[in-house]
């Protein structure tokens, strides 16, 4: 028996929240590429992690829409963010990226409410409480990059960037 149709209007929505899933994929590795050129390699492999975990979370949505029976579109991805003044602007940076990507989230959660869209309410609940996760290791790490004002401390945290958000994370 052919799954129940999803609502066009939260179609729509899940294909424009999996695309912009992809362009903070690559926003990310935009962050990566640029602590790399900074020597903070513990810093360029946090965000290339996080580059991958969006990925993660694109694949989420593009599987919902092929197990109902909607072909997944790709848009273009467009150009990221390159060009920073320091690792606190990276950081700030960050955290820009996640509260648009918040927006997008609930503006999904809102079409599937409108549209009485039960199964893709209930995915939207996973995604609600990682952007918790998400914008709070944002906030996190902008006070560390702060705190850290001597190259010491930049360079200690550099090294341990990695482990301390994927403790908290996990
Ligand atoms: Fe897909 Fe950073 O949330």
């Amino acid at each position: 028996m052919p799954a129940s149709p999803v609502p066009p209007s939260v179609v729509a929505e899940l294909q424009r929240q999996f695309n912009h899933e992809l362009a903070a994929a690559h926003g990310y590795q935009a962050l990566s590429v640029w602590c790399t050129a900074h020597n903070l390699t513990g810093f360029a492999a946090f965000f290339e992690k996080q580059s991958g975990e969006e990925r993660t979370h694109a694949k989420k949505i593009i599987d919902h829409l092929i197990d109902r029976s909607v072909d997944p579109v790709l848009g273009a991805v467009p150009q990221p963010k390159q060009d920073f003044r320091s690792l606190l602007d990276v950081a700030q940076y960050a955290e820009v990226m996640e509260q648009a990507n918040t927006k997008g989230i609930n503006a999904v959660f809102e079409a599937a409410l409108a549209a009485k869209d039960y199964p893709a309410q209930v995915l939207m609940h996973w995604f609600i409480n990682e952007q918790v996760e998400e914008e709070a290791w944002c906030a996190e790490l902008i006070d560390r990059v702060r705190s850290a004002s001597c190259a010491g401390s930049l360079s200690d945290l550099d090294r341990h960037v990695v482990r301390i958000f994927s403790d908290e994370k996990d």
